[in-house]
């Protein structure tokens, strides 16, 4: 009998955030939510990761409001989100309060299973709010953040896999979220992890397709043992976005392996999603096709064009090449950690700035943080003499505790904050939208009940055009009593 190998559809999130700089309206999915539901998926992947930022940001939605209507939609369906570990969806660590509150209302409005990773792969940022998903009884998934470097072996990757087993994850997924997992390790990391962790402990892999080669590394891996994959319908895959739903369900044919998924459900779905593609082509990202040089700069083609944009701002866009080779350098420097937000955003900052300013001339405090501790311990050692520099430019010490002990509980004062906010409804919910984006956040409660904003014909398009958040200062336009103004605040 051949062996059921279960799918994770990701149409509704990393898809179109992959592909479309995560801009896609509830509007545009709902159409899609019952074919969804009765298509066979293991899960949807639907929320977390940058969609609650675009949510409130871009498309004048309640992303609470859209958990909700993924609920009714697809109500026989696992809903799965992604989520930073201790930075939850924001950009810093939180205090474990705050870690606690957001996975009981994440669980409360719906989700069902929490696919938690942290950037550097520090299982001390991972505990948490594993611990907060197996209290609500929902689905904790341990995330390894692959990468490639001289201290990155499949023995170093399986050992993690343990650390998270041992944390209490009902299942394994291994991310390469810059399509680097070539065929032979992904058969070696999938066996090595099901030899150390038990064949009953499930392995989900994730995979982009950017480099051509991951479809070749799911069949590996399925033949390794893995368990579920994750795949986008054929209308929203590809580029730097994931390999198509349909061809692994066709791949598996004669193989032993079979998927549970029905074919005319899902050519419904890429029937709806083709139709809409067109809409958000002002956000296309502009990376078709195969990208291999990956291989060597381990640069994600989100945070390419993030990078592009920094440099075309300070009139340097001749530099990329520059920039391009120096980025492995400064990742070495600060002890290979994986590039994934926010790491990626925070090692190819510093990079720009090398290229520009001269090496470490100006630490951006990003940088200067992940160099002292302040996001948790990277793999390799980093470099003694930068961190030095860190110090005196920070003014603060190296740190080697869990990065989130140093912080006193925050939840009481957030809460005084945003109701303090016109519009801000005396819930949770928004005081998480709040904590999570507090820039961001106040212009979103006043403008909320306008509704949604007609995404297609948005003039703001490609100033974001990744998948990536910004980091440098936001600007943004603000009305008070009919006058609008032009506002820019620089992150905290
Ligand atoms: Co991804």
């Amino acid at each position: 009998m051949d062996k059921v190998i279960e799918v994770t559809e990701l149409a509704l999130r990393d898809a179109h955030q992959s592909l479309m700089a995560t801009r896609m309206a509830l509007e545009d999915m709902l159409p899609a939510l019952a074919d969804l539901d009765a298509a066979g998926f293991w899960s949807v992947e639907c929320w977390g990761g940058a969609t609650y930022d675009s949510c409130i940001r871009f498309l004048n939605e309640d992303p609470w409001e859209r958990l909700r209507t993924f609920r009714k939609g697809m109500p026989n369906t696992r809903l799965q989100m992604l989520l930073r570990g201790q930075n939850l969806l924001g950009y810093r660590h939180y205090e474990d309060g705050v870690v606690d509150r957001f996975v009981e209302k994440s669980a409360e409005n719906g989700m069902d299973v929490f696919r938690v990773f942290d950037a550097l792969n520090d299982l001390r940022n991972l505990q948490r709010p594993i611990q907060a998903v197996r209290r609500t009884g929902k689905h904790a998934q341990g995330t390894i953040c692959y990468t490639t470097s001289p201290l990155h072996t499949v023995q170093a990757f399986v050992d993690m896999a343990a650390g998270l087993v041992d944390m209490g994850c009902d299942s394994i997924c291994i991310k390469d979220m810059a399509a680097l997992l070539k065929p032979k390790p992904a058969y070696d990391l999938v066996s090595g992890i099901k030899q150390r962790c038990g064949p009953n402990m499930p392995v989900h892999v994730h995979v982009h397709a950017t480099t051509g080669v991951t479809l070749v590394s799911l069949m590996k891996a399925i033949e390794a043992g893995a368990d579920v994959v994750d795949t986008a319908v054929s209308s929203l895959s590809l580029g730097p976005g994931h390999n198509p739903t349909e061809s692994l369900v066709e791949m598996l044919e004669g193989t032993g392996f079979i998927t549970r998924l029905n074919r005319e459900r899902l050519g419904r779905v890429r029937d709806h999603f083709a139709r809409i593609r067109p809409k958000y082509h002002a956000f296309l990202s502009n990376i078709v096709g195969v990208d291999t040089d990956i291989f060597q700069s381990q640069i994600p083609g989100g945070m390419i064009s993030n990078m592009e944009s920094q440099l075309k701002q300070q009139g340097a866009a001749h530099r990329m090449k520059e920039v391009l080779e120096e980025v492995p350098r400064v990742r070495a420097m600060a002890g290979f950690p994986p590039l994934v937000t926010p790491s990626s955003q925070i090692v190819g900052s510093q990079a720009v700035f090398n290229v520009m300013m001269g090496s470490y001339k100006v630490l951006t405090g990003e940088f200067a943080d992940l160099m002292l501790g302040y996001y948790g311990e990277t793999i390799g050692p980093r470099d003694p003499e930068v961190m030095k520099l860190a110090e005196e430019k920070a003014k603060k010490p190296l740190i080697t505790q869990r990065p989130a002990d140093l912080l006193k509980p925050e939840w009481q004062e957030l809460r005084e904050s945003a109701l303090a906010l016109p519009g801000c409804q005396s819930c949770d919910e928004d005081v998480l939208t709040y904590a999570m984006f507090p820039q961001v956040a106040p212009n979103f409660f006043l403008h909320r009940k306008e509704g949604p904003k007609n995404v297609g014909s948005d003039p703001a398009k490609n100033e974001a055009g990744q998948a990536a958040p910004l980091r440098g200062p936001v600007k943004y336009a603000v009305t008070f009593a009919g006058k609008t103004h032009d506002v820019t605040v620089a992150p905290l």
